[in-house]
């Protein structure tokens, strides 16, 4: 590893102790950042080539408003499974070669048809406004939350109340700016005083939200709080027990990449119970998840 990465992450790890307040070390002895156009340029590791399906398939740029053919229901094993398994996605292959500005036209063109006017649940029905989800359309980090708030909500906006100034402190002390990742939600309209989103709920938004994966294409999703990792990870252990470890998110495919979730406890939680040691827990996570990027 050359210096200048070595000297960039101790001080991203410094600094991200600080932010977290599990700090040992006094920030006055931070090296300063190197400028932008000082950084090596090839601090990413090559994504892994993906076998291209046999078949091609048509190509996908345009998003169609008619809802994708159901695919045949499996034996129902839980009702999070069947979220997943009934929903298409519409050739997330071909995703992986778009541009920025197709990306960014597909998600705009999701929001703007579907989204923004979706009544497919009762959630609808005390929103002000959908929250779509924001960030770079060809992120390598994104986050998943629960749901919007009375702030998002208002704003139309995720993660703009207090849980999000944290987590734009989280995503800072990773080093990234808020626009580089992408940062939405399991359903994308407040549910009533903040509660968890309803498994019918879940269902009726959860396709937009796979949908959202498949256009970006992450390479890792950082799930914030229980319902956001349970629905994502298909499972209904709690989040203590399945935070901190690597997990698979393989709901794109055969045709997409197999996506690397890492639980983490939600900003709201931490924010409520801000021990040292959930501080330290999820700085680990964090610290994983900037490994895993190769940063
Ligand atoms: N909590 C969430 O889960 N999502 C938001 O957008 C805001 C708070
Ligand atoms: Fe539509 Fe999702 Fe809002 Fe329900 S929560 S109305 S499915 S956008």
């Amino acid at each position: 590893m050359d210096e200048l990465r070595q000297q960039r992450i101790l001080r991203q790890h410094i600094l991200t102790d600080h932010l977290m307040g599990v700090g040992t070390v006094p920030m006055s002895i931070l090296p300063q950042a190197p400028a932008a156009s000082e950084r090596p340029q090839q601090a990413m590791p090559p994504r892994q080539q993906r076998p291209t399906p046999s078949t091609p398939r048509p190509s996908n740029f345009q998003l169609s408003n008619q809802p994708p053919a159901p695919k045949p229901s499996p034996p129902a094993t839980s009702v999070i499974e069947s979220l997943w398994s009934r929903i298409t996605i519409p050739n997330a292959a071909g995703n992986e070669s778009l541009t920025v500005e197709e990306k960014q036209q597909l998600l705009d063109q999701m929001n703007t048809m579907e989204v923004s006017t979706c009544r497919q649940c009762d959630l609808c029905k005390a929103r002000t406004q959908t929250v779509f989800g924001e960030g770079s359309a060809t992120a390598e980090l994104m986050f998943v939350g629960e749901g919007p708030g009375q702030n998002e909500d208002l704003q139309g906006r995720p993660f703009v109340g207090r849980a999000g100034e944290l987590l734009d402190k989280m995503i800072q002390a990773m080093g990234f700016k808020r626009e580089d990742v992408y940062i939405a939600n399991v359903v994308k309209c407040r549910p009533p005083n903040n509660r968890t989103p309803q498994m019918a709920e879940v269902q009726a938004c959860g396709g937009y939200l796979l949908r959202q994966i498949a256009i970006i294409q992450p390479k890792v999703i950082v799930t914030l709080g229980g319902p956001a990792a349970q629905l994502m990870l298909n499972t209904q252990t709690g989040i203590t027990r399945i935070r901190g470890q690597w997990h698979t998110f393989d709901a794109l495919k055969p045709e997409g990449p197999s996506i690397d979730v890492m639980p983490t406890f939600h900003p709201a939680y931490l924010l409520r119970s801000y021990t040292h040691d959930n501080r330290k827990k999820v700085w680990s996570d964090l610290q994983a998840v900037i490994e895993r990027l190769g940063k």
